[in-house]
Order: structure tokens, then sequence, then C-alpha cells
């Protein structure tokens, strides 16, 4: 099985009685109250998923990533985790003081010994790691909503963040690894997603099933901008898909509880080096990954995995052209294997898509799979947000 990134996997949980012991105590410590992302972040560290992060990032390291995609002690890593503090009192939380990480409820899920309080430039952060400080960027929106005041430090876990969705599908890495083992994949394709599997994700994911043991479909369903299609209108078409187009043993789906950064190319860095985590051996990364509207070029997230060494990544990425179905070819194809022109092409933005169903036209069986297009088309019709 492949090795965790930096060597081990990390698990903060703490249970039994010292589990409990720390929860009498967190009620008496003060508390940060964790964001959506911030949240979503907590779980993945907790969990092994951010290994070797095992906190929320202190300045040394955050200072590193923003400029050189490294931690502190030279591990790959292309993307801050970082925990903002809220109210005076959190900006004023000294080194070596006990914080309680709270959820919305507030819900105590999490202990923090704060390591690090430090201050930082969301202008330059956005530069380096979002390449852009347009405002019209998520990520930007993001970093503009939150302090500038980061507070570090290791985490130790009491409480799993409570879910109602998904709950078959949320596998902590320990168990995909269990389960990849039991599979008896050696090798294993992730694929990140954000959207409803279409004709061309579907191509990209069966090239990759043709030279690995097994895929896992590991859609994110952590927090996305509001006009992305939301995770339980997509997770019925991926169980739609998966039951009429997919074989059963060769495929796993689960899901991803991180928040979409929007990154591009260093979101597709980070997007493999976790999935490494979660045991896979390969990664797909197909046009323009993690991006939003033309802030990156098509490629930009295949030429950053030349800036590493490949056992510094230890995961494979599988690049993949930008795909489409070609009528004269008469399959999915991509400028490497198709002769033809565009017009014989059919390719369909995300807003094309969207202004189809809206006016209750279905996206042609060449781009998207009849039963997807339903579902899309059911829940525009119900005003689900597409
Ligand atoms: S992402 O934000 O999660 O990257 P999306 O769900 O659209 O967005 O894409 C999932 C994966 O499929 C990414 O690796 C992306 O690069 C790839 N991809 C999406 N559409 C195409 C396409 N038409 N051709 C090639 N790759 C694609």
């Amino acid at each position: 099985m492949i090795h965790p990134h930096g060597g081990k996997l990390v698990d903060c949980t703490v249970s039994g009685a010292e589990g409990e012991r720390l929860a009498r105590e967190a009620g008496r410590m003060p508390q940060i109250r964790l964001n959506q992302r911030e949240l979503a972040d907590l779980e993945m560290i907790a969990a092994g998923a951010m290994s070797p992060l095992e906190g929320y990032m202190g300045e040394a390291d955050y200072r590193s990533v923003v400029d050189s995609m490294r931690l502190a002690n030279g591990i790959v890593w292309s993307i801050p985790v970082a925990l903002s503090a809220k109210t005076e009192e959190e900006k004023g939380l000294k080194p070596g003081s006990k914080v309680s990480l709270v959820d919305d409820a507030g819900r105590a899920l999490a202990v923090m010994e704060v390591a690090d309080r430090y201050e930082v430039d969301h202008d330059y952060e956005a530069q380096m790691v979002l390449r852009t400080t347009d405002e019209g960027h998520p990520g930007v929106q993001y970093l503009k909503s939150i302090s500038p005041v980061y507070v570090g430090g290791k985490i130790q876990m009491i409480r799993r963040p409570e879910h109602r969705d998904f709950v078959a599908y949320r596998l902590a890495p320990k168990e995909t690894r269990v389960l990849f083992a039991a599979k008896g994949w050696n090798r294993v394709a992730a694929f990140q997603t954000r959207n409803p599997i279409h004709r061309a994700h579907e191509y990209l994911q069966k090239c990759a099933l043709e030279i690995t043991d097994g895929l896992l479909i590991h859609p994110l369903v952590g927090e996305t901008k509001a006009d992305d299609i939301p995770a339980e209108v997509r997770m019925r078409c991926y169980e739609e898909l998966m039951s009429k187009y997919y074989p059963r043993d060769r495929v796993v789906l689960s899901v991803f509880p991180a928040a979409m950064r929007y990154a591009g190319p260093r979101e597709a860095i980070f997007h493999a080096l976790v999935r490494k985590n979660y045991g896979c051996t390969h990664f797909i990364v197909g046009r323009d990954h993690a991006g939003v509207g033309d802030y990156y070029g098509t490629y930009d997230a295949h030429a950053i995995f030349g800036e590493f060494e490949p056992e510094e990544l230890g995961v494979t990425p599988l690049f993949f052209d930008h795909a489409f179905y070609c009528k004269r070819c008469g399959n999915m194809a991509t400028t490497k294997t198709c002769p033809h022109e565009n017009e014989d092409h059919v390719f369909l933005s995300g807003t094309k898509v969207r202004q189809m169903l809206a006016e209750g036209a279905l996206p042609p069986a060449e781009f998207t799979r009849p039963e997807v297009a339903g579902i899309l088309a059911e829940s525009a019709r119900k005003d689900e947000p597409l």
C-alpha cells in the first residue's frame, strides 16, 4: 500500500477516558468557532487526510507553503491550511494556551494548543496561492471575508463533526486503505470532482481504469460556490451512473469532505497529495483542474507537477487533455486521438448546460448520460439551484 504523505498516517482522535477528560476541560477553555472550510479541514486533519499536518499551520509552515509550496521541513504542500481568529479574544490568544474548537451549534469538537499567532497579508497570499487578487475569484472573496490574524497549533479531536448526509459514503483514509487492500488493488486512480459526471469525466475515469486495478470516485462535498451544483443532486447522479455504467467491483464511490478553494494548479497538487493519503497511487488531472472562470490556463494544473520530483509527490498524476465526443469518430476523444475539426466535437460549458435545463431542454446524450440529464432536469424543475 502506498505510504501516506510524510510517511505516517496522522490520527488526532482522542477517545475513551482521555477523550472524556479532554472534553470536560474543553468546556472551560476559550473557544474558536470554525467556519465551514475550517470545519472540513479539521475533520480531514484529524482523520489523517492531510497527513503530515497535525493541526492548523503555524507561521513557519504557512510562509514556507505560500512562498515555496513546501512545509518548513521541506515536504511538498501547496495550500495553506489555516485557522483565522475571529473575535478580539481569539486574536489575543497567547502561544501555549489551549482553545476549544467549536462547530456552528457550539459543540466542542477538538482542542488546539496554540503554538503560534501571526498576521498575514491576504493580498500576498491570494497572489501567490490563487495567482490573482481579483475579487471576482471565490478564493479571494473567502480571504477578504476572514481576519488576517491566524492561529496555529496541533489539534486533538474529541468528537467527530456530525453529518446527516452521505453517511454511508464518508470513508476516512484508514477505511479506504483497508477497503483497497481487501479488494487486492495495488494501483488505484482517484478522481476529484465538484460536478455531475458527464461523458468527458467518464472517459477520463475509464481510461484510468484500463491501466489501474481500481478507481476511487471522490466527489468533493464541502463548501462550493453558490452556482456549483449541490452535492445532494450530484450524488444522485453518481449513484445512478455507478449502477448503470460502471463495473461495480472496480469502483468505489466515497465523498471528500473538503471545501473547494478554486486554486487551480496549487489545488491540483493538494488534491493529489490528499488522495495519496486515502491510499490512491494515481490521480486524474484533466483540463483546468479546480479552476474557475478564466483565471488559469487550460493545462496550468498539469505544468505545476513538473516543479517537483516524482518521488517528492509519491502519487502519479494522470494527465488528460480536453475530452469531447466526436461525431465523426463516434466516440469520446481528445485532440491527441481525434483528427477532426471543432465543429464535429460536442462540447457544452456548465453555463450552457444550466441554461438548457432552465429552458426545459435536456443536454444531448453525447454530452451527458440520459439518466444524469434526467436528474439534473428534475432538480431544475423543482427549482433546486443548479
Ligand atoms: S474540479 O474543480 O473538481 O476540477 P470538475 O468536476 O469539472 O472540476 O472536474 C473534475 C476533473 O475532470 C478535473 O480533473 C478536471 O480537470 C477534469 N475535466 C473536467 N471536464 C473535462 C473535459 N471536458 N476534458 C478533460 N478533463 C476534464
